[in-house]
């Protein structure tokens, strides 16, 4: 027996102080301690030995027992030791390290000026609608009271997309108007959106592009009146522009879809041949806007008798030239890396009215 003891000391003990992980170390410890163990195999034989050999192997056995655990745990604070310096070692974080490297690409300020539209009207209540970019003649023109023939359609310069002849060909939507259509066609009033969009017109110059961008706002409620539509773009203006006190004001005009039609000028000052937003008895063209015409709610199924709305429409190139001084319209449009490092945006610098607009 005491050559089995010692074989086990030397095997299972040596195995134990070897052992690379947990599980081999339970393993082990089954191996010469667990209710078929080589050690309790040999504890059990104990019973049949006479009483005087029976203490000393006891004892002998016993030791071995007491060895063997103390071993086994010694390990397994050992195992759980280094496994900790390795975690540490490898979950390392340096904590004087700058916040993060300096993102390399820019919001462009197209999308930047729409992301801050969508934060200053979101947190008055207006939802973000879109529609297609390829329409068809009745949602940008007719239901929106422009019958063929119209003067409007003139100014419109519109991009038609070859036909098959039968049907009248579909067109690039020349405003984002006809989502107004489409969602009072859609949806039951109360109705209160924004739809930030790209539209086309065949035009190309110094302050046209062919293809630009509108955001168009639309409310339709039982009782909303002209001053809704003044409350609410004077608000979004100064919100915009973060001019407090900024002058506005109201002319009248005409679009065939809103009666009566305004546009709106924002006050600023051309003192020194520098554009400066605020008061300074100059004016700047900002939006086209008006009570939606009775006409253009019965084309979509609203009675005109229960439901009166306003609607506004603005180019998004305009507002961030102003907003962020950019001189060139086709400048936008150019992909110009050193360009977008200048004008761009950082992405984490998301547009909000609690966090803040960009200045
Ligand atoms: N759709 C008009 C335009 O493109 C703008 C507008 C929208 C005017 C809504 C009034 C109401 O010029």
């Amino acid at each position: 027996m005491l050559d089995e003891v010692e074989k086990i000391r030397r095997v299972i003990g040596g195995a134990i102080a070897a052992a690379a992980a947990q599980a081999d170390l339970e393993a082990l410890r089954v191996d010469a301690l667990g209710r078929k163990g080589r050690l309790t195999e040999l504890m059990k034989g104990l019973g049949r030995l006479p009483p005087e050999q029976r203490r000393q192997a006891g004892a002998t056995l016993n030791a071995l027992k007491d060895e063997l655990t103390a071993a086994i745990e010694a390990r397994a604070k050992a195992l759980a030791a280094s496994e900790l310096t390795r975690r540490l070692d490898a979950e390392r974080v340096d904590v004087t390290l700058p916040v993060r490297p300096q993102p390399e690409g820019r919001i462009h300020p197209i999308s930047q000026t729409i992301d801050e539209m969508v934060a200053i009207f979101g947190e008055m209540g207006f939802k973000v609608a879109e529609g297609p970019d390829i329409e068809d003649d009745f949602h940008n023109f007719t239901a929106l009271n422009i019958p063929p023939e119209h003067p409007a359609r003139q100014s419109h310069d519109t991009f038609y997309l070859a036909g098959d002849g039968a049907a009248a060909p579909k067109l690039l939507r020349t405003h984002t108007s006809p989502v107004q259509i489409r969602t009072m066609k859609a949806e039951k009033p109360p109705i209160r959106i924004i739809v930030p969009g790209r539209t086309y017109r065949v035009d190309y110059d110094a302050t046209h592009s062919p293809n630009f961008h509108q955001v168009e706002g639309l409310v339709v409620d039982t009782t909303t009146h002209m001053g809704h539509l003044k409350g609410c773009l004077v608000e979004f203006v100064r919100a915009f522009f973060d001019v407090a006190d900024l002058p506005v004001r109201f002319r009248p005009s005409y679009f065939p879809f809103t009666e009566p039609s305004a546009e709106m000028d924002i006050g600023c000052s051309r003192a020194g041949g520098e554009l400066k937003l605020g008061a300074g008895g100059d004016w700047l063209e900002i939006l086209g806007c008006g009570m939606v015409h009775p006409k253009v709610l019965a084309n979509c199924g609203i009675d005109p008798a229960e439901y009166q709305g306003f609607a506004f429409g603005m180019g998004i190139e305009r507002a961030a030239m102003l907003k962020y001084g950019i001189p060139d319209l086709r400048t936008f449009y150019e992909a110009d890396l050193r360009w977008l490092k200048h004008y761009g945006f950082l992405p984490l610098e998301m547009p909000s009215m609690v966090g803040g607009l960009a200045r």
